[in-house]
This record gives structure tokens, sequence and C-alpha cells, in this order.
């Protein structure tokens, strides 16, 4: 499936994943609708309706990573991967670098950051309606790693 862009169109389906996967600190529909009129706002997604998106905000060289979800019937097809790859791409001409906050007890959400090289590098007390902290992620570099250039053969085949 290739990732789109996400508009006002998928605002239902969008509030129905809300609810799936962040219960009761879901976005509010005012909240989504403010996402797709920001200057500087990326919203994309994946599926017809959606089986995930990704919202970020890439403005004075950075990029904020506000929000990733996955539906729960979705999970671990590397769909989420797929849209962060995509939102990083679109971001790389405006943003140097990245940062997110991610609730401290949601060990899927840190073990995807960790793996596709963000930081933890420090923390918000209290920072989610349940008192919870926050760890605030940075990634370095939104440029995509550069590939090892391919091995060339010692000996020409027989
Ligand atoms: C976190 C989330 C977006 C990951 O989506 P996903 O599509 O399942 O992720 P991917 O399939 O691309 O996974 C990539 C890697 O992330 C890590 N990961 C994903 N889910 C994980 C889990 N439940 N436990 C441990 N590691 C996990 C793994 O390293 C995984 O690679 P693997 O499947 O080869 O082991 C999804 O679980 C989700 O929507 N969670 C609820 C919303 C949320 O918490 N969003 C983050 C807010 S900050």
């Amino acid at each position: 499936m290739s990732v789109r862009e996400v508009g006002p169109q998928d605002l239902a389906r969008i509030l129905e994943l809300e609810e799936l996967c962040f219960g009761a600190e879901a976005w509010t529909s005012s909240m989504v609708a403010e996402e797709f009129g920001r200057s500087g706002g990326i919203f994309l997604g994946v599926g017809h309706p959606l089986d995930a998106y990704v919202c970020g905000w890439a403005i004075v060289g950075e990029l904020h990573l506000l929000q990733i979800a996955v539906h729960p019937d979705a999970r671990r097809r590397g769909l989420a991967t797929q849209v962060h790859e995509a939102l990083l791409r679109a971001a790389a001409p405006h943003a140097e670098y990245g940062w997110l906050e991610v609730k401290v007890g949601n060990a899927a959400a840190i073990s995807f950051y960790e793996r596709l090289g963000w930081v933890p590098t420090g923390r918000r007390p209290c920072y989610y309606a349940d008192g919870s902290d926050a760890i605030v992620f940075r990634l370095p570099s939104l440029a995509p790693p550069t590939t090892p250039a391919p091995k060339t053969a010692t000996s020409s085949p027989r």
C-alpha cells in the first residue's frame, strides 16, 4: 500500500483510530482539524480507510512528530515504519533534526522509535493527563542513512 496525504475526508476514521489507540488521550475532532490546516504541517497515511497515519510539523529547521498510530489489527506489518519514512522524506527539505514526546510506559512506541534512530534526551514530568512522564526523543538527522556501496566482485565469474 502506498502512502498518501490525509485530509478532512479522513476525519471520522482518524477519530476512530485515535479512540482505539489513545483512549482518554485521543485527539478531539477540533485538534485533528487544526492539524489539517497548519502551516508546515505534514499529515500522511496508508489505507482506504486509513490503517495508519502520522502527523508532524516541520518548521524553523526542526520536525516535531506529533502523532503516529496504527489500527490494532494492522500492527507489526511495517506500516508505522512506512509512514515514518514518508514523514522524514517530506520534512527533510525543511528540517534538520526531529523531536517528539512519548509516554514513559509506552514500550511499543519506545522500541519503535529507538529502532529508527531516535535517541532519548530528556523527560517532562507529569506531561500526560494520567500523570505519566514523557520521554523526549531526538532524531539527530533527517537525512536517510547512507547505504554502503554494493560489493564489487574480486574475481570474474567463470
Ligand atoms: C507504536 C506503533 C505506532 C507501531 O506501529 P507498527 O505498525 O506496529 O510498527 P512497525 O510494524 O513498523 O514496527 C517496527 C518495529 O517497531 C518495534 N515495535 C513495534 N511494536 C512493538 C511492540 N508491541 N513491542 C515491541 N516492539 C515493537 C519493533 O522493533 C518493530 O519491528 P519488528 O516488528 O521487526 O520487531 C503502534 O504500536 C501503535 O499505533 N501504537 C498505539 C499508538 C501509539 O502509542 N503511538 C505512539 C505515540 S508516541
